[in-house]
């Protein structure tokens, strides 16, 4: 498939919408895991313009740092710990509003404000999470959640 992103304007579940096919596009016929992780990173990043959008995966009992887009971030994160740790420990998408009233928060960069955490299954199994985070406030919604876990249902596992 060509390889240029078609940015989409408009609300939020448009630009969803939009990328959802675009992104079973880039992930067609590659099952390659690096390269799947970056090219949906990459095509988070380019049409939302998220502070930061990256995966963490699960590593000998621990999370750590894969493909993404954005500042360096901490490489390794414990069960449990921050938000990453607590979506995995808990199995379930995080919210956060504010980063700072979330106990453990783990300030990879003090530009960041706001979180979502959505794991990433593999028959049942977290082998990973999408962490995304933006530097505005109460940025994520239950309409990202929606939309993130079923980007993250679509990747591949090798
Ligand atoms: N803030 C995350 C750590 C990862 S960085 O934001 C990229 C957390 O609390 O789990």
């Amino acid at each position: 498939m060509a390889e240029d992103l078609n940015i989409q304007t408009g609300t939020k579940q448009e630009q969803y919408e939009s990328l959802i096919p675009q992104i079973e596009g880039l992930l067609h016929g590659e099952n390659n895991l690096v390269a799947n992780l970056a090219n949906i990173s990459a095509a988070l990043k380019q049409q939302f313009n998220w502070w930061w959008v990256g995966f963490y995966w699960v590593i000998d009992d621990e999370l750590v740092l894969g493909p993404f887009q954005g500042p360096v971030a901490c490489t390794r994160i414990k069960k449990s710990r921050g938000v990453c740790g607590g979506a995995w420990e808990q199995s379930k998408t995080l919210i956060v509003e504010d980063v700072e009233k979330f106990p453990g928060h783990i300030a990879c960069s003090s530009a960041s404000k706001s979180e979502i955490v959505v794991p990433v299954f593999n028959n049942g199994v977290i082998v990973g999470v999408l962490d995304v985070d933006s530097e505005h406030l109460a940025h994520y919604d239950e309409i990202d959640r929606l939309y993130l876990e079923k980007i993250v249902s679509l990747i591949p596992h090798p």
